[in-house]
């Protein structure tokens, strides 16, 4: 009811300005902020966490930790805030976020805008000392300051700093809007730099941690990819970010646009990745799907191809937060027609 009202206003004002707008209403308006009781056929433990669903936030919505009790909320079953970079940041020129309403496409070339790790961290405290939903699960996702010229310095330091406060940290090295940041996925590169936050992390506590990746992969470097984060000793992956691919069914002047473009066209992109992941670490790895989840059949794909999560933003955008209640309900009737009892048990059933 909210969405049918609130969406088409939103999307009459610039993205980037209806995405501010939201931000504050989420953090100050009066939702009722209690989440649905769990259902029993998509509660997971992964990674020593108690997931009560699997459908959770995408990083990139809320940058400074400022809504995570809002969309606990709307039944996410967990969120993943940032990406933090450990100074504040402008990120690049606006416009730098574009909608394509026609097929549901976002690009964007934000650059990780964000106020800091000072700013992010207090908000983050204030939730766990006060938020309704204060022992929901949240990852903390992070990044480099563009002008850091050392690949490492950030990611240690923030690790190292919000690592004993995340359920779970995603290390974002897939952003195509930092440059030069993708060049960390190239296998000679990130061996040495995964095992190196592996050293940090294991020094101050055991909070998993995933490292994201990019989709624009050939299956030499993803497979690649996948050994270095098998010998790393990471916990899991996020596949993927956005894609620098654009597919010819969008128009031209969107498509134009320079960034990553998010949505339906990275479904199966996302999803033959996510499978050889899969296949490629035994089944071993948790692995959070995202990228054009916009329904429960959307989900339940990228759980087959061997997703043990997933996350989404795009389908936020164009149906507003009950995309999230409309998901959860339809993967508890897709799992029932499949006869499983619980989620776990349809992870991989694709990945061939
Ligand atoms: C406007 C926007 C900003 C984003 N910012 C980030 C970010 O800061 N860090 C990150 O890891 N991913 C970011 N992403 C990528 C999403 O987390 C996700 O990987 C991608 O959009 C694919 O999912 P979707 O198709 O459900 O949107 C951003 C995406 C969008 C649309």
């Amino acid at each position: 009811m909210i969405d049918k009202i609130t969406l088409p206003l939103l999307h009459l004002i610039d993205p980037e300005k209806a995405h501010d707008l939201t931000i504050k209403v989420l953090r100050y308006g009066l939702f009722t902020r209690l989440h649905d009781k769990p259902v029993r056929s998509l509660t997971q433990s992964i990674c020593g966490l108690q997931f009560p669903n699997p459908v959770g936030l995408a990083a990139g919505f809320d940058k400074n930790a400022e809504t995570m009790d809002a969309m606990l909320g709307f039944n996410f079953g967990f969120v993943e805030i940032g990406t933090v970079t450990p100074l504040p940041q402008e990120g690049n020129e606006k416009p730098r976020v574009f909608r394509d309403k026609g097929s549901k496409h976002v690009i964007n070339r934000m650059g990780f805008p964000n106020l800091g790790a000072d700013y992010f961290e207090g908000n983050y405290q204030d939730f766990r000392q006060s938020g309704e939903n204060f022992n929901g699960i949240v990852g903390i996702n992070v990044g480099k300051n563009k002008d850091q010229d050392d690949d490492l310095a950030d990611y240690v330091d923030l690790v190292h700093r919000f690592g004993k406060q995340a359920d779970y940290l995603t290390v974002n090295i897939s952003s195509p809007n930092t440059p030069g940041l993708r060049d960390l996925q190239n296998p000679e590169n990130l061996l040495p730099f995964l095992k190196q936050l592996v050293i940090v992390r294991n020094a101050r506590c055991k909070t998993p941690l995933f490292v994201k990746f990019a989709p624009d992969l050939d299956d030499d470097q993803a497979i690649a990819i996948a050994q270095c984060v098998k010998k790393a000793g990471v916990d899991g992956v996020v596949l993927t970010n956005t894609t620098l691919e654009r597919p010819s069914i969008l128009p031209k002047s969107f498509a134009s646009q320079t960034g990553g473009l998010s949505g339906p066209a990275l479904q199966n992109k996302s999803n033959y990745l996510i499978s050889l992941f899969y296949k490629e670490t035994g089944g071993k790895l948790p692995i959070i799907g995202v990228g054009g989840v916009n329904s429960a059949t959307a989900a339940y794909d990228k759980i087959k191809a061997g997703a043990s999560l997933v996350q989404l933003y795009t389908a936020l955008i164009y149906q507003g937060p009950s995309v999230v209640k409309k998901i959860n309900n339809g993967l508890i009737e897709l799992l029932e027609k499949d006869g499983y009892s619980n989620i776990s048990q349809a992870i991989g059933k694709d990945a061939k």
